[in-house]
C-alpha cells in the first residue's frame, strides 16, 4: 500500500560522548560507516520509504551535516574537470534526494524534547522519526511496514526487536499483545528498564511512525530517565488514548551507538559491498587463522 507519510524527523543534536574523541570536533552522525557518514544511510533510507521532506534536529558544532547534503560548486568542478563523471553524479545525487531542513534544539533536553522542536515543521499530519544510531538494511524493509501498518490502522507504529535480557536497560521496552505476524499492540511501554524489572525483552529500535497526536503528549511529558524529555514516555501518554502498535523484526539493524558496535557495524557493511567485499573477506580470513579464530 502506497504511504501518505512524506515527512521525516531526524534527531541530531546529541554530543556523541559515546564516541569520543572521534566527536570532538565533527557530528557522530558524518562518523563514516565505509565510505557514507552515517547519516546518509538513514536519509537514503527514508527516502526509499517515500518520505521528500527531512528535519534534522541540529546543535551546535553540526554545520557539517549541511555542508554534506548541500551542493558543493567547487568539487563538482574539480570532478568535471578531471572527467570523473560517475562521482560528480553521485555528489549532486546526495543535495538532490529530498528537502533537507534544519532546526536547532537549543538545549540538550531529550529525545522527545528534540521531536518536539519539529511540531511546527509537521504542522498537522503523521510523520516518521529515524534515530541515527539505528542504521536499517534496506532489505529488512522495516520502515516500508511500518508504513503499511500505519495506513491500515492510522495509529502510533513503533519498530520492536528482541534483544538479550541483559541489554533491555538500554532501550525502551514494551509490554506486547500479539495481533499477528509480526504486529503487536503495545499495552505498557518504559524507557530503560532494569534488567530485574523489565517486562519483556522487546526493545524499541530507533524507528517511529506517529499522528500528530504525539505532540500534545510530549508537551505534557515530564523528565523521566536521565532527567531528560523522553519520548517512549510520550508514547505510554498517547496508548491511554489510541492504539499504538509495534512492528517486529529480527534481523538488518546495525547499531552504531557505540565504538564495538560501530566496528561490528562497518565490517557488517563492508563485507556487503561488491567492490571491497571479496578482498576484504579474505582479509578477515586471514585475521582470523592468525588470531586462532577459525
Ligand atoms: C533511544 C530511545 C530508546 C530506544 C533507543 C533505540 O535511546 O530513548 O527508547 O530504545 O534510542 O536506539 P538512546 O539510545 O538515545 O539512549
Amino acid at each position: 500500500m502506497a504511504s501518505t507519510v512524506r515527512k521525516a524527523v531526524i534527531p541530531a543534536a546529541g554530543l556523541g560522548t559515546r564516541f569520543l574523541p572521534a566527536t570532538k570536533a565533527q557530528p557522530k552522525e558524518m562518523l563514516a560507516l565505509v565510505d557514507k557518514p552515517a547519516i546518509q544511510y538513514v536519509v537514503e533510507e527514508a527516502v526509499r520509504s517515500g518520505i521528500t521532506d527531512i528535519l534534522i534536529i541540529t546543535g551546535r558544532g553540526k554545520r557539517s551535516l549541511e555542508d554534506h547534503f548541500d551542493r558543493s560548486f567547487e568539487l563538482e568542478y574539480y570532478l568535471e574537470q578531471a572527467g570523473k563523471f560517475d562521482q560528480l553524479k553521485e555528489m549532486r545525487e546526495i543535495a538532490e534526494m529530498a528537502n533537507i531542513h534544519y532546526v536547532r534544539q537549543g538545549e540538550p533536553r531529550g529525545l522527545g524534547h528534540a521531536v518536539l522542536v519539529a511540531r511546527e515543521h509537521v504542522g498537522d499530519q503523521p510523520f516518521v522519526v529515524m534515530l541515527g544510531d539505528d542504521i536499517m538494511h534496506e532489505r529488512a524493509g522495516v520502515l516500508d511496514s511500518m508504513l503499511d501498518v500505519f495506513e491500515r490502522h492510522r495509529g502510533a507504529v513503533v519498530a520492536l526487536k528482541e534483544v538479550d535480557p541483559q541489554e533491555i536497560q538500554f532501550y525502551g521496552c514494551a509490554t506486547p499483545e500479539a495481533i499477528d505476524d509480526h504486529l503487536v499492540r503495545i499495552l505498557d511501554i518504559v524507557e530503560k528498564p532494569a534488567v530485574e524489572s523489565a517486562p519483556s525483552n522487546l526493545a524499541v529500535m530507533g524507528r517511529y511512525v506517529f499522528p500528530p497526536s504525539i505532540f500534545d503528549a510530549l508537551d505534557q511529558v515530564q523528565p523521566g530517565s536521565g532527567d531528560e524529555i523522553q519520548l517512549t514516555d510520550a508514547i505510554k501518554l498517547l496508548l491511554a488514548d489510541e492504539a499504538v502498535y509495534g512492528w517486529t523484526f529480527r534481523h538488518g539493524r546495525f547499531d552504531v551507538g557505540n565504538k564495538l558496535d560501530y566496528l561490528r557495524a562497518t565490517v557488517e557493511l563492508a563485507l556487503e559491498r561488491e567492490d571491497l567485499g571479496p578482498g576484504f573477506r579474505a582479509f578477515l580470513a586471514g585475521v582470523a587463522r592468525r588470531e586462532g579464530l577459525g
